[in-house]
């Protein structure tokens, strides 16, 4: 899924404007460098022309990245005409996948830094001050909070003592996010080299965080008042199997992610629990059974297929064929019948057919996702696939693209529609900024519920009759 977010922060001395692309990696990341700078005095300020210093934590999923980069830099430095103070960072995939390329003459850059490195912002900091003509560079993966796959015990020790006291203040959410509900990354990187995707070469390979640690991060999230958490991973329900592998952890009947989920729903002040990205090859039968058992796992499972053909999952490398996903989609319904699922598609991967681009459209009919990301295929550098042949026409792609959001629509709305007369359960998130006395939250299946509130209700889960429903939000009125 890709968003833009902008934030702005400040502070008394001085003052940080975020731009943050990209996926709720990202928008942790940001999150964490936020707590970070705030460790420095940086506060809130509300435009990027007051800022000392601008963080674009970058994307890099898709072609253009660099392009979109480039641009943004250009009207970016020129506030430097005004505020010769202001520093100009650019952290996050591109920043790890371009490197030091970045840097050309004139590039406006101040500060380089990876999304393996962020601990290192602050460093980084004092770096550019002391030598303000020459960019400060931080690239590549290694150590940082959580990562332990090298550490020595004295190391370990050290870390995990400064990740603890971190819990004590956390870092504070993006402005366009809100309290209630926050995400927490409990694993970088990704080992599947799926040919079609950048990831695994700027997030570097799997890490998971250690249980212990995940859990101090979740109880100082609620203890300042959250109330639903996601946790974040490229592929999330591979959790621990490093872990596992390098003996931190005991290998057990239903495996560290299992473990991990069971032992945070026993927070009670936790109220709801989800997780993003799943990739089907690792989702087993008990994380399937374990949303039957748990009333605090949402009813949502973001599960991404990429394509309906076996001949084109095969050449992405997904690991899964079209049939074996549809049985493990059959576990997840088996355990809860109610369970929406949504998915991420690309479509004109090379070689893709119009027979092979109809696999996808009838596994879409058959699954019946609650809303799914579907995306052209992009060819990335470093990737296997931009070497195949048989490269799929812009126009084709597009026109696939357009039937198959066309068929979602049609899908989207009838769910949504089905709900209405029905009462759900729904976390209210936050007001609207548009409409005074509007709310906005989300129910079990992760569905956007609108209601009319004169009271506050953010932080309040309660029960809503749906009166309305459209293909983004159901509108439903407090009973
Ligand atoms: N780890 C997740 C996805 C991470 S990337 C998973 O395995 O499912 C998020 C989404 O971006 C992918 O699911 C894919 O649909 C899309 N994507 C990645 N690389 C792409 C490319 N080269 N062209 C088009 N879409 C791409
Ligand atoms: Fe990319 Fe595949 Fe890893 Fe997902 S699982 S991040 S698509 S390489
Ligand atoms: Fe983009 Fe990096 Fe996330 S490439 S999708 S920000 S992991």
């Amino acid at each position: 899924m890709s968003t833009t977010l902008t934030t702005d922060v400040t502070t008394a001395r001085a003052k940080v404007h975020f731009e943050t692309w990209g996926c709720q990696m990202n928008v942790a990341d940001s999150e964490k460098m936020l707590g970070l700078l705030q460790g420095q005095h940086y506060q809130l300020t509300d435009t990027p022309e007051q800022a000392d210093l601008i963080v674009l934590n970058t994307c890099h999923i898709r072609e253009k990245s660099n392009h979109k980069v480039r641009s943004r830099l250009g009207v970016l430095k020129d506030l430097k005409k005004t505020n010769p103070r202001l520093k100009i960072a650019v952290t996050g995939c591109v920043a790890q996948a371009e490197g030091e390329k970045l840097l050309q003459r004139d590039s406006g850059i101040d500060l380089l830094l990876g999304p393996g490195k962020i601990d290192e912002l602050p460093r980084l900091l004092a770096e550019s001050a002391q030598r303000p003509h020459r960019p400060a560079v931080a690239l590549g993966f290694a150590k940082g909070r959580g990562d332990h796959s090298q550490e020595t015990p004295a190391e370990a020790a050290k870390i995990e003592a400064a990740t603890f006291e971190e819990c004590l203040h956390p870092a504070p959410s993006l402005f366009g996010r809100n309290e209630i509900s926050r995400f927490v990354t409990i694993q970088q990187g990704c080992n599947n080299f799926c040919t079609f995707c950048v990831v695994p070469f700027t997030r570097g390979k799997e890490i998971s965080v250690k249980p212990a640690i995940v859990a101090a991060k979740v109880r100082s999230l609620l203890s300042n008042g959250s109330k639903e958490i996601t946790l974040l991973g490229q592929n999330v329900n591979s959790y621990g199997t490093d872990l596992v592998e390098n003996q931190t952890l005991m290998p057990t009947a239903e495996g560290p992610f299992v473990d991990l989920l069971r032992d945070l729903c026993t927070i009670p002040e936790l109220v709801r629990l989800r997780f993003t990205t799943s990739n089907p090859h690792d989702l087993t039968f008990p994380l399937a059974q374990l949303f039957g058992q748990e009333p605090k796992l949402g009813k949502h499972f973001h599960l991404p297929i990429q394509s309906g053909s076996d001949t084109i999952l095969e050449k992405m490398r997904r690991k899964v064929t079209a049939a074996e996903y549809l049985r493990r989609v059959q576990w997840l319904r088996d355990a809860v019948p109610d369970m929406a699922l949504s998915t991420d598609l690309i479509v004109g991967f090379p070689g893709e057919t119009d027979q092979d681009f109809q696999a996808t459209l009838d596994l879409v009919e058959k699954v019946r996702y609650q809303f799914l990301y579907a995306f052209n295929y992009s060819p990335r550098k470093h990737t296997a696939a931009i070497r195949f042949k048989e490269q799929v026409p812009d126009a084709v792609k597009t026109k696939r693209l357009a039937a198959l959001n066309a068929l979602q629509d049609r899908i989207t709305v009838e769910i949504n529609e089905a709900t209405i007369g029905n009462v759900h359960k729904v976390l209210f998130l936050y007001p609207s900024r548009k409409k005074p006395g509007c709310f906005y939250g989300r129910n079990a299946q992760f569905q956007l519920v609108q209601i009319e509130s004169s009271e506050s209700i953010a932080g309040q889960e309660r029960d809503v009759l749906i009166t309305k429903a459209n293909k983004t939000a159901l509108v439903g009125k407090l009973i």
